[in-house]
């Protein structure tokens, strides 16, 4: 009789997807300005360290707060035995607060239908306990969030059934391609408990159309199921289109206390807006009071430490210094995604318009020996091991197109970025693909970069120029 369960010893973690190989790599051989100047540099991990700098400015200016006292008196032995699965109260309130700041205050979040959770990782999962059964299936678009094979199903047991979405339309998702998935799991005999997005995109880096989010509203009313909006990226959106949240479409639409209001559920996390992953703090939100108490019991699972929700309480209360923090990360962000942007550019290389993230969803199709998978991991190997640069393929996204990669442009500093770029340039221009002539190269390659970077027109496989 084997010692160990089933869960442990399977291998629907996903862990072992390039996603995470690539990290491992890059573990093995860090790149460091000074002590590892020939190292790898992390491109594949998607971390805000570039407002850094106004927390800890502001923890300067607030010791008090880190320092567990309140009103110059200490509180260590409060919060040293605070438990409550409920959270602090105060913590939900300025967390509110900010979730809503985020969205221009369009909406609102009533902080009794919050749960704290420890990150949108724990969130995601606990919703998948609460909406699904063990093979249950979960619609989700493609490319998504390579952790996702293990947040949503490896626990739980729930399936993963994928919307492919694809370059002809910018990877938006259509009602076709929603039918086509919903016909595919029940061909299975996949009961489908619901969708979900990411709003903005990661990997995409894009913010979802109020017709998109409205197709789903429809689909999930239509279907009677569930939808949820993982929005962990919703405080990275820095240029336009503007972030619409699935909350302020279902507002607009004023279905309140039909049953649609109830199926749709957002989650939320700190890790990437405020870059406070190791903090791990994540939010459910949802208009159905069920859920709400079965995840605040569930939450008892991954709880957020008590001294976390209090330090961030207080900074998060600070209205002035959420209104500054938000607007210089987003001109941050911006600065920071057209310097990868360019350095792509002159690296002949293109990427889809993006206007959110900490990443671009990067078009390395012309670069690949055949138009296959196999061709994008050898290319992928080879910018891993000779390049030195940890990028994500889109196989590890589940995209249904060989030749892209999402490439992370916030966790590192400018001038490792422009060594990247650099390694990259150098990296292309010695590679010919093919044995197409250098110059047949260049041209095609022009006129990708020019479609793509600027996003005038997009381009399927079936419409590129023969190889
Ligand atoms: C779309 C998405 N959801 C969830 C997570 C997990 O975030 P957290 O650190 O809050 O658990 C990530 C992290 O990269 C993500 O990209």
């Amino acid at each position: 009789m084997p010692l160990l369960s089933r869960k442990a010893t399977c291998s629907f973690h996903g862990q072992d997807s390039s996603y995470f190989l690539g990290w491992q790599e890059y573990e093995k051989n860090p790149y460091d300005e000074v002590k590892n100047p020939k190292g790898i540099i992390q491109m594949g991990l998607a971390e805000n360290q570039l407002s850094f700098d106004l927390l800890e400015s502001w923890m300067a200016k607030n010791p008090g707060a880190a320092g567990f006292e309140r009103d110059g008196q200490s509180i260590f032995r409060e919060l040293a035995l605070f438990q409550d699965y409920h959270g602090l109260p105060a913590f939900k309130k300025a967390l509110v607060d900010f979730m809503a700041e985020i969205r221009g205050n369009k909406v609102t979040f009533d902080p009794n239908h919050i749960v704290l959770t420890a990150g949108a990782t724990s969130a995601n999962e606990t919703l998948m306990f609460c909406l699904a059964e063990q093979g249950d299936a979960f619609l989700l678009p493609t490319p998504y969030y390579p952790g996702f094979d293990r947040d949503l199903k490896w626990r739980t047991g729930v399936e993963i059934v994928p919307i492919h979405c694809t370059s002809s339309n910018r990877f938006q998702i259509t009602a076709s391609a929603l039918e086509v998935a919903y016909q595919q799991a029940q061909k299975v005999k996949l009961r489908v408990k619901g969708v979900l997005v990411t709003n903005p995109s990661n990997p995409l880096g894009t913010t979802m159309t109020r017709d998109e989010l409205d197709l789903l509203i429809n689909f999930i009313a239509d279907k009677e199921i569930h939808l949820i909006s993982d929005e962990i990226y919703s405080g990275t959106v820095f240029s336009s289109p503007a972030f619409v949240s699935i909350m302020e479409v279902l507002k607009d639409r004023n279905p309140k206390n039909t049953e649609v209001w109830d199926r749709v559920h957002v989650v939320y996390s700190l890790s990437k807006d405020l870059g406070l992953p190791g903090f791990r703090v994540g939010v459910i939100y949802s208009n159905d009071s069920i859920i709400v108490a079965a995840a605040t019991k569930m939450s008892s699972f991954g709880l957020v430490s008590s001294q976390t929700q209090y330090l961030l309480s207080a900074m998060l209360s600070d209205k002035k210094f959420t209104k500054e923090y938000i607007s210089k990360n987003h001109k941050r962000l911006q600065k920071r995604q057209s310097k990868l942007v360019s350095g792509l550019e002159k690296a002949s290389i293109g990427c889809l318009k993006s206007n959110a993230g900490l990443f671009c969803w990067v078009d390395m199709r012309h670069l690949l020996s055949s138009n296959t998978f196999e061709a994008e991991m050898e290319l992928w190997k080879r910018i891993v091991y000779d390049v030195k640069l940890n990028i994500s393929p889109g196989s590890s996204c589940h995209c249904t197109e060989p030749g892209w990669f999402r490439v992370c442009f916030a966790d590192m500093s400018e001038d490792t970025l422009k060594l990247a770029m650099q390694r990259l340039k150098s990296f292309v221009s010695s590679t010919t693909i093919n044995n197409r002539s250098h110059q047949d190269l260049k041209n095609s390659r022009r006129k990708l970069r020019t479609e793509w970077v600027f996003g005038l027109s997009f381009l399927s496989l079936n419409d590129r120029e023969p190889d």
